[in-house]
């Protein structure tokens, strides 16, 4: 099958389209038939290895310290599948799915056990929609409710609200009960609107940090907000949620945890989770949620995709067909 290969760490030249043997389902594995993945922010970081900060050190032992260890890439796939292995009960040939799988889902074909993070694609919802919704809206539904805890009523800012991470946050968080303000740039706002935030701030003309606001939860999903500077529109009992982050928040998130009052909280997002990828499919069906695509590229492409994304300025996903 083709797919896309990283042999080593470097620019988006290094890479390639190869033909590699085709995965062979394990008895408890789905083989998809990919119609649509994506290029996501992370996958842009594992190529290049850039940018890992704190994590530097997991992310080698994770990932592979001289070379990548999966030089397959790709995380998000959406498709058909093609074959089940013998043990798999909830799948059958034939059912469109969604899913994410790390270092793999840039290619014709994904092996995956049932266990893991697929699940059946809402009607509603295109293959290329599907292939850049489970990075984006997995992330924000762990950051909001299990990280943040997130309650109905409160009120929210949510920084990059344009992103793949901040296009679900903005949609989860209102469904949430909460008041939801998102912060863009002005080429964003309407798009932002859209997505049902009470209030759109763009951050190249009004300082957020500067405004009579208050807030119980600021969830920065960019970098780019620091506590110090936030901490004046924070309510009493505030939470300030990174979910990107170096040294400075989690040293802030260590202190803040041993006193009372307003907190910075750092966190990562497993995305691997079965059961809420069919949450997500479920508020997709309902017509609560829905993905956002930017750029779409051909298989072929995927250096120019890689590209893109890394101008850090995409809304939303960006999809890769891999069907003709
Ligand atoms: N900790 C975890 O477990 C976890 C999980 C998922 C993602 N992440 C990380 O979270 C980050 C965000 O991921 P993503 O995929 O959502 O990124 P993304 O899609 O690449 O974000 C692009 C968006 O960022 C916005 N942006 C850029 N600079 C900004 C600024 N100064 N202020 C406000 N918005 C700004 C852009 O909007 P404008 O053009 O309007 O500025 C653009 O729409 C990545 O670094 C990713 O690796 C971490």
């Amino acid at each position: 099958m083709r797919a896309v290969a990283c042999r080593r760490y470097g620019p988006p030249k290094v890479l390639q389209i190869e033909d590699v043997e085709r995965p062979v389902p394990k008895a408890d594995e789905i083989l998809v038939a990919v119609h649509s993945t994506s290029v996501t922010s992370g996958d842009a970081r594992m190529r290049s290895f850039k940018g890992a900060g704190i994590y530097w050190l997991p992310m080698a032992l994770m990932f592979g310290v001289l070379r990548p260890r999966n030089q397959i890439t790709g995380m998000e796939f959406s498709g058909r599948v093609a074959e089940i292995g013998k043990d798999v009960a909830t799948f059958r040939v034939g059912d469109p799915v969604f899913g994410m799988k790390i270092g793999s889902a840039n290619a014709e074909y994904v092996a995956i056990r049932e266990t893991a993070a697929i699940a059946i694609k809402p009607d509603s919802l295109a293959f290329s929609d599907a292939a850049v919704t489970p990075f984006g809206a997995l992330s924000a539904l762990e950051f909001l409710r299990d990280i943040a805890k997130l309650k109905a009523g409160e009120r929210i800012l949510i920084h990059g609200a344009s992103g793949a991470v901040g296009v679900f946050a903005v949609q989860i968080a209102k469904h949430m009960g909460a008041t939801v303000t998102g912060v863009c740039r002005g080429a964003n706002v309407e798009l932002v609107k859209s997505l049902g935030a009470d209030e759109v701030v763009d951050y190249t003309t009004t300082d957020f940090t500067k405004t009579q606001d208050v807030y119980d939860v600021i969830l920065d999903t960019v970098g780019g907000t620091s506590f110090s500077r936030s901490k004046r529109v924070l309510a009493v009992n505030g939470r300030h949620v990174f979910v990107v982050q170096d040294w400075p928040q989690l040293l802030q998130a260590m202190w803040t945890s041993i006193r009372p009052g307003k907190r910075v909280i750092c966190g990562m997002s497993g995305g691997d989770s079965k059961s809420d990828l069919a949450e997500i499919a479920g508020l997709i069906d309902q017509g609560v949620i829905k993905p956002v695509v930017d750029r779409t590229y051909p298989l072929d492409a995927i250096a120019d995709a890689h590209r893109y994304v890394e101008t850090g300025r995409k809304r939303g996903g960006v999809v890769v067909s891999v069907a003709a």
